[in-house]
């Protein structure tokens, strides 16, 4: 039955464009959606909630209007922008959207404008966030995003304590018996992908590993390969 649920050999790849490098930013986009990426994943951050300033909706806008993949938009917004960016970037064309569970004490309120917009909604918790909350919402996303590392830059190393949250939440997704996906962001790789897989992830967010690569499309397939069987 859980592994009906958590289909392994299906484990999606969500390449992060804030490791692409701005002036090839199209051309990396072709590169990772013909390799078989699964979605974008679009990190916009606040310089609030976290120490950095990145995308805002037209950057989404012209991503979407590409064509060639979903948009996984990524909140590191605080509680006072996501009454304006959650309509904002389900207008620019987001297939997800998700929020952190740290910024608001109306999450489930949240979640649920993100989708009577028509979009997926997802939470995300830092490496710290308890996920005890998660069983009171679940009937409400449909996704987790599982920070692996301190949210706010690419490039930095995999924290390994998340393992074992990342195995709380499947034991908690599966007793629900819900369709939702598990992903994870920060310090994936050709190492650790196999690992997060192992403990129940079904979405593999990745940016400094697929981008700094010579080959960013390459780096997808490999991402791929990592996670077949586990
Ligand atoms: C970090 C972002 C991540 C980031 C991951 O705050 O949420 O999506 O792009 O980058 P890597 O894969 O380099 O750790
Ligand atoms: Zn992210």
């Amino acid at each position: 039955m859980a592994e009906d649920i958590h289909d392994r050999q299906k484990v999606k790849v969500a390449p992060s464009v804030l490791s692409a490098h701005p002036l090839k930013l199209e051309s990396q986009v072709r590169q990772v959606a013909s390799a078989g990426a699964d979605m974008l994943h679009l990190d916009i951050m606040d310089g609030n909630f976290v120490p950095n300033l990145t995308f805002g909706p037209a950057a989404a806008k012209a991503l979407s209007s590409m064509n060639l993949l979903p948009l996984d938009v990524h909140l590191m917004v605080s509680a006072a922008c996501l009454d304006w960016a959650v309509p904002a970037f389900a207008e620019a064309g987001a297939r997800y959207i998700t929020v952190h569970q740290e910024v608001t004490p109306h999450l489930s309120r949240t979640l649920r404008s993100i989708r009577e917009l028509g979009v997926r909604s997802a939470v995300a918790l830092n490496p710290s966030t308890s996920p005890d909350f998660l069983p009171y919402v679940l009937d409400e996303i449909d996704m987790v995003l599982i920070m692996t590392v301190n949210p706010g830059f690419g490039g930095q190393a995999f924290i390994p304590a998340m393992l074992k949250k990342i195995e709380v939440v499947r034991e908690m997704i599966d007793r629900a018996g819900v369709q939702c996906e598990i992903e994870v962001d920060g310090g994936i790789d050709a190492a650790t992908a196999g690992e997060v897989v192992a403990k129940g992830a079904t979405i593999l967010v990745a940016g400094s590993y697929v981008f700094s690569a010579s080959d960013p499309g390459a780096a997808v397939c490999s991402l791929k390969m990592c996670s077949r069987g586990r």
